[in-house]
């Protein structure tokens, strides 16, 4: 067996989500308990390309369970392979590979063990770290629930809760207006978060990247529960989602960030062409960083706990190379090389979509 870390370091990596904090607090106080040390990294790859990390104690940890955000601080903007050190006289953006600043900072902390918090890129961003023999365990984050080789990230149910409660909102003030209502939610190329929340909302049409909608499908929808007798007609829409032959909707371009493309603007290009076509008056709106914003839910809670203590458990075990990861109803383990340059969508036969159907949804 290789020998066991007495140092972990610990950091929370590109987008923020709810229940950062709780694995953080389940990572360093397992840790504590077995007698070692916790380094927490300040934003994420920024603070070993900075050298700022600090010691973690169990005053620091205590009380954040239900803490919204992460205490140690996440930065979207530094994957050491490939860092935007500034702009050249073109504009063009300067790129360096920093990798050796941060063994650096990692050997100047005692070469300890890594605990990462992030999706598919960080656990790719890891790798160098595993190759020149630090061990490194991944703690699968995202709201968009679509990293490979877990069925769930932690985040992602706290993300369907506010999306839902949007939904319900609008329910009423559609009925009173006889419009259609869109909810406009994250989730970059994967449907997740409007597909669960579009069924717990009651949504009638849920609109999703994995299935290309047509607007004349839409506005069919519209026009059929009209003739039931429903005046309004509620739509959750992922920012991903694209018409049959149409592109994604891109809200804004980041060149420094190494997730340069934000999407977002579909819920009210679809509002657009329902008005266009249809007699019914359409309204967007949009939850943007609500969802990944403030205390994370119930379930986000006990997955972060469980995700922490098992990342902990992990190097105890002297295992490295691994991803917690949910599956089947339980956590366990798989290689962290599993969710390099993918993501985990939707599939059309889902259960979900399957049930959703069965109830009249509509999926444009
Ligand atoms: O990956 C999480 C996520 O919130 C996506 O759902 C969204 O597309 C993206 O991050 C937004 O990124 P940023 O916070 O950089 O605008």
């Amino acid at each position: 067996m290789p020998d066991l870390p007495r140092r972990i370091g610990v950091r929370t990596c590109v987008g923020d989500c709810p229940g950062l904090n709780a694995v953080l607090r389940s990572v360093t106080k397992h840790a504590l308990q077995a007698g070692l040390d916790v380094h927490g990294i300040e934003d994420g790859f920024l603070g070993l390309i900075e050298n700022r990390v600090r010691e973690l104690r169990y005053d620091d940890v205590s009380g954040i369970l239900a803490l919204g955000g992460t205490i140690l601080g996440t930065s979207n903007k530094a994957n050491p392979k490939r860092f935007a050190t500034g702009f050249d006289e073109a504009g063009d953006v300067v790129w360096e590979d920093v990798t050796e600043r941060c063994f650096r900072t990692s050997e100047e902390h005692g070469r300890e063990a890594l605990v990462v918090l992030g999706g598919d890129g960080t656990m790719a961003c890891a790798q160098p770290f595993a190759e020149a023999g630090v061990s490194v365990i991944g703690v699968p984050k995202t709201i968009d629930n679509d990293v490979i080789g877990t069925e769930l990230t932690f985040g992602f149910l706290s993300a369907v809760e506010v999306a839902t409660e949007a939904l319900d909102r609008v329910h009423t003030t559609a009925e009173s207006h006889g419009r259609a209502l869109i909810v406009e939610v994250m989730g970059r190329n994967a449907g997740w978060i409007a597909l669960r929340a579009g069924v717990a909302g009651g949504a009638d049409i849920i609109l999703v990247p994995e299935i290309p909608f047509s607007v004349d499908r839409v506005v069919d929808m519209i026009e059929w529960r009209r003739s039931m007798g429903r005046r309004a007609t509620i739509l959750c829409v992922a920012e991903g989602a694209t018409m049959e032959d149409g592109e994604k909707i891109v809200h804004a371009h980041d060149p420094t960030s190494p997730d340069p493309v934000k999407l977002g603007g579909i819920g009210e290009i679809v509002a657009r062409a329902i008005d266009e076509r249809s007699p019914v008056e359409a309204r967007a709106v949009t939850r943007g960083h609500i969802q990944r914003g403030g205390s994370p839910g119930a379930n986000d809670r006990v997955s972060g706990t469980q995700f922490g203590a098992k990342a902990t458990r992990l190097l105890l075990e002297g295992k490295t190379n691994r991803m917690v990861a949910w599956a089947g109803g339980r956590v366990t383990d798989v290689d962290i090389t599993l969710p390099a340059g993918g993501q985990r969508t939707i599939q059309p036969d889902d259960p979900l979509v399957r049930a959703a159907r069965d109830c009249y949804t509509s999926f444009g």
